[in-house]
């Protein structure tokens, strides 16, 4: 069976540990960061975009996921929309198999994202399904989430216990200076979080589940790897190890990562295609860029979530 967030969440708070939420998109990235977890008895949330939908197909990614909690039946693992844009994406994740969706209306005016949660909220929590919301929107591109530079805004922490409240979600997702993508902050500037919004926002709604997207450190490791293969990323800068695990320590029980994945494979692949030009099956490149992500995963769970041995 999988699970929802909630006892998860309650006991990462009072853990100060935090859950990777680790984005999947097809088996061999499901199979990478399930082993990873297993391993390390390590809870789980695997979490689907509308683009991952739309890629792979709702029932492929729910059969997956599946599949991995029929293998691993001691590691709890919840599945999760990430950026649901809808009611209606919402309410067909919710009755097609996941126990978690985020609505994601943190583009609109606070009374619209209110009422847009709130509906989606009364409809999941009816079917036992747990929902993040969020407050504020981070910059950075990705398919479907697409935010300009510069038309970002922090969280305003005097807004969180209204929104909470009045929505009646369950976690919620903050803006304090991360962004989607592999392209975080200018190089050479120093990376900052804003963990002085992030303690004022747990003051207002103490005990309350929160979570950072655009949480990936984008390893140095696999942006050099893709460099050197032929790829061109200069300049990609992610959020700093030491920063993520300071804000699980805090009341942040969810981080959501997704570029290190895309890196660690896109790194890995390109190195086997030019040290073995004359390959041309699949499975052979496919078998390090997914031992490339259980071993990155793994990496995280040990070490900037705290989440190993936690279940
Ligand atoms: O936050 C967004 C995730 O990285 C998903 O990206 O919409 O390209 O699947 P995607
Ligand atoms: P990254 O681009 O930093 O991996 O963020 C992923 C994310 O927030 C998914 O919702
Ligand atoms: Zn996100």
């Amino acid at each position: 069976m999988l699970v929802t967030t909630k006892e998860m969440f309650k006991k990462a708070y009072d853990g100060g540990y935090a859950i990777g939420a680790f984005n999947v998109n097809n088996m061999e990235i499901i199979q990478g960061i399930t082993e990873a977890a297993n391993e390390l008895n390590s809870p789980l949330i695997l979490q689907v975009s509308k683009g991952a939908r739309e890629y792979a197909n709702h029932t492929y990614l729910v059969k997956l996921v599946e599949a991995a909690n029929i293998l691993y039946p001691n590691i709890p693992i919840a599945l999760h929309l990430d950026h649901g844009d809808s009611f209606e994406l919402c309410k067909s994740c919710i009755d097609g198999g996941f126990t978690s969706v985020m609505i994601d209306l943190s583009g609109k005016s606070f009374e619209e994202n209110v009422e847009g949660t709130k509906k989606v909220v009364e409809y999941a929590h009816e079917r036992g399904v747990v929902v993040e919301a969020e407050l504020g929107t981070l910059a950075g591109i990705e398919d479907e989430v697409n935010v300009e530079e510069g038309k970002q805004s922090y969280t305003d922490p005097s807004t969180v216990e209204e929104f909470v409240a009045k929505t009646n979600c369950d976690s919620l997702a903050i803006a304090i200076g991360t962004s989607h993508g592999a392209y975080k902050f200018k190089p050479g500037t120093k990376p900052q979080l804003r963990f002085d919004i992030l303690e004022e926002v747990s003051k207002r709604i103490p005990g309350f589940p929160i979570v950072l997207h655009g949480s990936s450190s984008v390893p140095k490791e696999f942006v050099d790897m893709v460099n050197q293969y032929g790829g061109n990323m200069p300049g990609a800068v992610g959020v700093p190890e030491d920063q993520l695990r300071h804000a699980a320590e805090l009341s942040v029980c969810k981080i959501n990562i997704d570029s290190d994945i895309r890196l660690a494979m896109t790194g890995n692949i390109r190195k086997y295609f030019a040290e073995h030009p004359d390959h041309f099956d699949p499975r052979q490149y496919l078998k390090p860029a997914r031992a490339a992500v259980k071993a990155m995963v793994a990496h995280k769970i040990k070490n900037v979530l705290g989440c190993a041995n936690k279940i």
